[in-house]
């Protein structure tokens, strides 16, 4: 059986900073350590830190109770209003928004300061987009995510506007939302705030899953990023599967294979990648 794993399967580089920081400070061995909400989708590893004494806060109310410890700010980044609330009660914290949404923050803060309307590209309820409408200094931000919602668009034609984007997002419907302001006559700044990570790993797990008889998808059961995946793989190939961890692999079937591809979401730990491939190998 040949097995190949996909170089981009896993953590991105800003996932993989947060969660290493999320361990050295477990590892010093200071507690209370809090993160708001898990520092990533993935069950395996927020139990695993949990038992080095890391807790998940749910909510800003909860934030506000804390009295004492260190939060861990996850790579999706946090609305400015947060780091105040943590000076303002005096609580530790260390930043792992990642760099790339760290931009969006300031070119957001920077547009709204200059009297720009921003809108932002993505998902209103993903914490991030959240964390990035958190540095509008006015009123004046939309966020948006289809072509519909673009056409509807009605701010006064005499503003300025950028646009920005969750890291996330579909660089093609960005490109359809950007031309249809575009023809609208406004005056616009667009920052392409893509993060290529995301595009790589769903162009190679594409590549990956049309030279493969089987595909192996890995990812948490609320990660969307590995829905996607699945998604773009069993458009290639028939066999595709989407586990969790090794436990989910019926591996009788592999047999009937030849060529097993592996790739996995962004919030997938090396070792469990690691594990499902050493166990194909062995095939
Ligand atoms: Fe950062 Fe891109 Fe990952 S924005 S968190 S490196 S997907």
């Amino acid at each position: 059986m040949n097995v190949k794993v996909a170089k981009t399967a896993g953590f991105c580089f800003g996932v993989e900073r947060a969660v290493n920081t999320v361990y050295d400070e477990a590892g010093k061995g200071i507690s209370p350590i809090y993160t708001l909400g898990p520092i990533i989708h993935n069950e395996n590893v927020v139990s695993d830190l949990e038992k080095r004494g890391v807790r998940v806060i749910e909510s800003e109310e909860e934030l506000e109770n804390l009295n004492e410890g260190t939060l861990v700010i996850r790579s999706h980044g946090v609305p400015e209003r947060i780091y105040k609330l943590l000076d303002s009660k005096g609580i530790r914290y260390v930043d792992s928004t990642c760099p790339f949404v760290k931009k969006i923050h300031n070119i957001v803060k920077d547009a709204s300061d200059k009297g720009y309307y921003v809108i932002v590209t993505g998902d209103r309820d993903h914490p991030e987009v959240e964390g990035i409408c958190g540095y509008c200094h006015s009123r004046d931000l939309i966020v948006i995510k289809s072509s519909d919602d673009a056409e509807k668009i009605d701010i006064d034609i005499s503003r300025k506007i950028c646009i920005v984007s969750q890291t996330t997002f579909n660089y093609e419907k960005f490109q359809e939302i950007v031309e249809i302001i575009n023809k609208k006559g406004y005056d616009i700044i667009v920052s392409n705030t893509i993060c290529s990570a995301t595009r790589e790993r769903q162009r190679e797990a594409s590549e990956l899953a049309s030279c493969s008889d089987v595909m192996i998808v890995i990812g948490g059961r609320n990660s969307s990023n590995t829905q996607k995946l699945y998604d773009i793989c069993s458009e290639k190939c028939a066999n595709t599967y989407y586990i969790q961890t090794l436990d989910d692999l019926e591996l009788r079937q592999l047999e009937l294979f030849k060529n097993v591809g592996i790739t996995a979401g962004a919030s997938t730990p090396k070792n469990i990648i690691e594990e499902v491939f050493k166990e194909c190998q062995k095939r």
